[in-house]
């Protein structure tokens, strides 16, 4: 276990057997459809890769980086790092995230892609779902698991830049997050 780690919520074993059940759900559900998934860099990118490789069908893969967490909090507003949103009209889009927290980021990134890219349909995925009140109303459609509502990392989910790698999730020391963060 990783020292700066206080308590591991998923090995990495429990996570795979997870995608084994979601992958064969997708491909039940998009049997015989195209998909355009959207991936939201960088927390989703160890989730999309493990689950996408497990998906049997034909996609495209695009990706959109997003930043809305300072530290272990939410700043409250979703920034989108490009200008352009991924080409995706009249295709199944599913869009993968790393966590559904407030609801403000999958809110704002389903929302701009209806409005502005005319998907056929848009459905959305995540590993982790924390059980709380959502700030933002967003449904998720495919969920790995639900968690409480406490800051974890690993498997793509930093706490300022690190431990994305660790090929588990798990919750931090408190000595090993800064104060104000
Ligand atoms: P919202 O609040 O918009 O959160 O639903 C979505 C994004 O916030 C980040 N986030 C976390 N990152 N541990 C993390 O490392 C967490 O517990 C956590 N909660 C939210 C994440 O980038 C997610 O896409």
């Amino acid at each position: 276990m990783h020292p700066h780690l206080d308590t591991i919520l998923f090995h990495e074993t429990t996570i795979l057997s997870r995608l084994d059940v979601l992958a064969a759900q997708l491909m039940s559900d998009y049997v015989g459809k195209e998909l355009s998934v959207v991936l939201v860099l960088h927390g989703g990118l160890f989730f999309a890769a493990d689950l996408l490789r497990r998906l049997h069908l034909p996609l495209r893969i695009h990706s959109l980086e997003v930043s809305s967490y300072h530290g272990t909090a939410s700043s409250g507003s979703v920034t989108f790092k490009q200008s352009t949103l991924p080409e995706v009209q009249g295709r199944h889009v599913l869009l993968i995230d790393d966590i559904l927290d407030t609801g403000r980021t999958l809110s704002v990134i389903r929302q701009r892609l209806l409005d502005e890219c005319a998907p056929a349909s848009l459905r959305t995925c995540v590993l982790l779902k924390k059980r709380r009140a959502r700030e933002v109303e967003v449904q998720a459609d495919y969920v790995g698991f639900e968690i409480d509502d406490e800051f974890v990392v690993g498997y793509g989910l930093d706490y300022e830049g690190e431990y994305r790698n660790l090929p588990l999730i798990g919750t931090l020391k408190r000595e090993f997050i800064h104060m104000g963060a």
